[in-house]
């Protein structure tokens, strides 16, 4: 019912529609044509009530509901079934628990803001209300475990390239999947994933989009920005989500024809790790060397005056 008083109230774009109108077509009494008025302005939708005119829709909500990034989505796979929060504690963690439920593969959950978003190496993610775009998507990939670390580089090429499409924005891709313009980071992935010795159950991405922010915590203002400060305009988030589901699917889809390396190539292009002195922190030791290139697996090979090192997980500064 809310779907279609809003379906008549965007076909009438401006224009009021009065309340025994829309209770007549829709066959609902005034009450509750009321009252899912009164649901769809918590939503965001700026709706104007005149006593005797009626309702009218002034301005569409800009939050990430559902049926509106459902108005935005080309994927086949990616988002045809959507989980929205206001808030949650984390995007990854609904993900997960859908995902060991049984989730349909492209499932993906969003959220408005997070009370506990969670970074790579135990870091939390700062997920303000509205502002970005935080979000999670479940794959259910025919790969082996060892091949779970590649689908980070390649969620890094999907996003990178709907930002750059949508925004105009180009940033790169630092090893292995943080998108930075300017030096600062605006996208943050993280890749969680269950499997068995032989096979991967599920690959939850959860992918943290500073989108629409004007300042950050005095902790990281210096190291992140955002898409609004990249431009010096409000990026419209469900335009900008709807994009990267289109070219997170279309790399997946190569990945699956093709193989990792036909998106290695992007990777590549896209890096501003290769070709710069490195620092790495890793578990056990940090080193500095040269960043040559990315391996097979998706390791980052580094030369030093010992040799040349792989790199496949940890703190990468360059
Ligand atoms: C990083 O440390 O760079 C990765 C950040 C990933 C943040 C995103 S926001 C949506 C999803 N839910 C989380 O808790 N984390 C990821």
């Amino acid at each position: 019912m809310r779907t279609a008083i809003l379906e008549l109230l965007k076909h009438n774009e401006g224009h009021y529609i009065s309340g025994e109108e829309l209770s007549h077509t829709l066959n609902v009494s005034r009450t509750a044509v009321w009252k899912h008025i009164r649901a769809l302005k918590q939503d965001g939708y700026e709706i104007e009530a005149h006593p005797r005119l009626g309702y009218a829709l002034r301005q569409n909500t800009d939050r990430l509901l559902p049926d509106e990034i459902k108005a935005h989505l080309t994927s086949r796979m990616l988002g045809q079934e959507i989980h929205y929060f206001p808030e949650v504690d984390s995007t990854n963690n609904e993900a997960k628990k859908l995902a060991a439920n049984g989730c349909p593969e492209g499932t993906i959950v969003v959220a408005e803001s997070q009370a506990t978003g969670r970074g790579r190496l135990a870091r939390g993610w700062f997920s303000p209300f509205g502002k970005g775009i935080w979000f999670s998507v479940v794959l259910r990939p025919p790969f082996g475990p060892m091949d779970a670390a590649k689908c980070t580089l390649m969620a890094a090429v999907g996003v990178n390239r709907a930002i750059n499409r949508v925004t105009g924005v180009g940033c790169g891709i630092k090893w292995p999947n943080d998108i930075l313009w300017n030096g600062r980071k605006v996208v943050g992935i993280l890749t969680e994933m269950s499997a068995e010795m032989d096979a991967i159950n599920y690959v939850v991405i959860g992918m943290g989009i500073n989108a629409n922010m004007k300042e950050f915590p005095s902790e990281i203002a210096a190291t992140a920005t955002s898409l609004a400060l990249a431009t010096g305009q409000t990026v419209s988030r469900v335009i900008l989500l709807a994009e990267i589901l289109a070219e997170l699917e279309n790399v997946y889809t190569l990945v699956q024809q093709a193989g990792f390396e036909s998106v290695f190539a992007a990777w590549r292009q896209e890096s501003i790790t290769l070709g710069r002195q490195v620092r790495v922190q890793g578990f056990q030791r940090n080193f500095s060397g040269l960043a040559v290139d990315i391996d097979a697996d998706g390791a980052l090979l580094i030369k030093t005056a010992q040799g040349v090192e792989r790199v496949l997980a940890g703190d990468v500064s360059i």
